[in-house]
């Protein structure tokens, strides 16, 4: 019964998620080692899970709870928001991670045939959220050719010119899949021109606490910024399902919009979650700083891997749990040097098509154990030595 043709236009027009090709691409390809997906390697505290442990008889785990998030964590959220982030001016909704936080946004704020704005290279979950609610006039800026860093003067031109102006601007700080930090003034410089044409900017601070080399992550506030963060990398906590959305107190109208989403979504991020998440933020961020120094050996393994395709070919990297890097000229076809990589040398990445950008490759280092993504590292790069020098030979 039934056809393709019964199917919605918009879901079928959003792209197929990566994710799920790669994972199948992982189970086809014996003993493959993943440096593709974007996760850590480390479970939550070890104290916050054993608080959780107490709690599953407690009826208050397995009854709805607030949609917008349960008092306490809403409060110690609140708190961290101020003190770590200096936004002051914010409310608190926690989601069910933030990917399902940037879908109530865009659902807030985004009505279908409106235009939007992302960076290349982009996260490829954030486009699919805007394609899959029908906001699909989605302008892709040019990142500057040697740092990444979104092309500001590409902005101020597209807002100026687009009628009607586009309604909201996107940015990932650290980014994904580039692990490129945006410097404050730029990050500020993005936020002015926004507010000056009167469009939204929505900043993904999932990686706040992944920075390298002395920088240092920083928020942006205003009637016009929604920022998003996640529980999921920071406290490894990426099956509990936690992220949180510090959207505009001031702005009326906007809580309820927001209500009205999360009612018909999650009603609640999961209760268990959320105590979870409420202990693993008592044992604090130093906790989370001092496991991703851990990631600073395998960041040097993978940029050692990634040395055959020449010093200018690899970008990124100063935070987040990623490097980018473009593949010799005549490989456009990044999901056949994907398999290829899979298949031959046992090592998985994602195709850069997938974040716009075809010709590249994103490589994670934060799923693997040191020992591990050390052979991980040899693998890629006795792959990419072979690519460069004769080619996909099977
Ligand atoms: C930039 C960015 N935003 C959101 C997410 C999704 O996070 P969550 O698990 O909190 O939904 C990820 C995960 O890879 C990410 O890299």
């Amino acid at each position: 019964m039934g056809s393709y043709g019964m199917l919605a236009r918009r879901a079928i027009q959003t792209e197929t998620p990566v994710m799920v090709q790669i994972q199948e691409l992982i189970r086809g390809a014996k003993d493959a080692m993943s440096l593709a997906q974007g996760v850590v390697y480390w479970q939550p505290p070890k104290q916050a899970l054993e608080k959780v442990k107490e709690l599953v008889w407690d009826p208050s785990v397995s009854r709805y709870g607030a949609d917008e998030g349960i008092p306490e964590l809403r409060e110690a959220l609140i708190k961290k928001l101020h003190h770590e982030n200096k936004l002051c001016k914010s409310s608190v909704m926690v989601t069910a991670g933030a990917n399902q936080a940037f879908v109530n946004i865009v659902l807030t704020l985004c009505d279908a045939g409106d235009s939007v704005v992302m960076f290349a290279p982009y996260y490829f979950n954030a486009y699919m959220s805007f394609q899959m609610t029908g906001v699909t006039d989605i302008l892709v800026g040019p990142g500057n050719p040697k740092t990444l860093h979104p092309d500001a003067d590409w902005l101020e031109r597209t807002l100026l010119e687009t009628k009607p102006t586009p309604k909201l601007v996107t940015v990932v700080n650290p980014g994904n899949p580039s692990g490129t930090y945006i410097p404050e003034p730029l990050l500020m410089r993005i936020s002015d021109l926004c507010r000056d044409a009167g469009c939204w900017l929505v900043v993904d601070n999932t990686y706040e606490y992944f920075m390298y080399d002395g920088l240092k992550h920083s928020c942006v506030e205003g009637n016009h910024i929604v920022n998003i963060f996640s529980f999921s990398k920071a406290y490894g906590m990426m099956g509990w399902r936690v992220g949180y959305i510090a959207y505009p107190s001031e702005v009326e109208g906007f809580e309820a919009l927001l209500l009205k989403i999360q009612d018909n979504i999650p009603i609640c991020a999961s209760i268990i979650s959320q105590r979870l998440a409420l202990h693993s933020l008592e044992v604090g961020p130093e906790w989370v700083t001092e496991q991703v120094k851990g990631l600073i050996k395998n960041r040097t393994l993978v940029l050692e891997a990634l040395s055959p395709l020449g010093e200018d070919a690899v970008k990124g990297g100063e935070g987040a749990i990623y490097l980018w890097a473009k593949l010799p000229d005549k490989y456009l076809d990044d999901f056949e040097v994907v398999r290829w990589l899979a298949w031959k040398h046992g090592v998985v990445v994602i195709p850069g098509s997938a974040c716009g950008c075809q010709g590249h490759v994103r490589i994670s280092f934060g799923g693997l154990l040191e020992g591990d993504c050390r052979l991980a590292a040899v693998r890629l790069r006795r792959g990419l030595e072979e690519l460069v020098k004769d080619g996909m030979v099977h």
